[in-house]
């Protein structure tokens, strides 16, 4: 697997993201679809490609939370943030953990970084045996390969006392992955300098997800969505 240098991107992570997402009103989405779902009452709960920890600032307000990303600085920003949940740094392909959780979630597209449909059935199933019978896996998925917007840009930015930052973002799809190229300009400490990173992506559609989750061996799949929020890009919620 190509694997993502992404230094900057973690580096300025709650920079960029913390102005446009409302991780308090995710979570409480969250709450809302485990409520809904739910067989009998969850206790646990496992985020996987975690970051730096705001869904579980409030998750663990009311659940016992592990977080687990696969960037040991994107643990280490977590754990100086939500002094109630565990952390794992491990790879959601194959991680190996002696628990099983209640609830699963995996959010804003952290799935997409596993990058090939086959590593996308190999992960639900490492998923599935972390889960507890009858438990929840929420997932918001990678932006489907169907609304791929050829020429689209984004742009971010982001000031301080001590540094300026632009980063423009665009996409590239190809038959098997879909590329984002970030861009940045930093201004510190008396000079601008120029950093890119390449983003290797999955690029599925919704039917992909669908059999990945039925392939892994998930009993139901359902498919909520709603034009913001958590909800924007969609939530697959499956069951053990
Ligand atoms: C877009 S961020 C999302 C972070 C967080 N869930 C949020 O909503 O802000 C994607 C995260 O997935 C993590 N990640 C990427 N590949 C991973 C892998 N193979 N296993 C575990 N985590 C991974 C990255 O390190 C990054 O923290």
């Amino acid at each position: 697997m190509c694997k993502n240098d992404l230094r900057i991107f973690y580096k300025y992570y709650d920079q960029i993201y913390l102005k446009r997402k409302d991780y308090e009103n995710e979570s409480q989405t969250i709450r809302q679809i485990i409520k809904q779902f739910e067989k009998k009452p969850s206790k646990t709960l496992l985020d996987i490609g975690c970051g730096t920890g705001e869904h579980l600032k409030y998750l663990s307000q009311s659940l016992k939370c592990k977080g687990l990303d696969i960037s040991e600085e994107m643990i280490k920003k977590a754990k100086a943030k939500v002094a109630d949940a565990e952390f794992e740094t491990a790879n959601m392909i194959d991680f190996s953990l002696d628990e099983r959780f209640d609830v699963i979630i995996c959010l804003f597209g952290s799935i997409g970084y596993v990058q090939t449909f086959r590593n996308l059935v190999r992960t639900f199933k490492n998923f599935l045996n972390h889960q507890n019978n009858e438990g929840l896996t929420i997932i918001a998925p990678w932006v489907f390969r169907k609304d791929f917007r050829k020429g689209a840009f984004s742009i971010d930015t982001y000031e301080d006392d001590e540094t300026k930052l632009v980063r423009m973002g665009t996409s590239k799809l190809t038959r098997s992955h879909w590329l984002v190229y970030f861009h940045y300009l930093i201004g510190k400490d008396e000079s601008i300098k120029y950093s890119s990173e390449v983003h290797k992506m999955l690029a599925a559609d919704y039917e992909d997800y669908i059999n990945a989750f039925s392939l892994a061996g998930y009993s139901e799949t359902e498919f909520l969505k709603e034009d913001e929020g958590a909800m924007r890009r969609g939530l697959f919620v499956a069951i053990k």
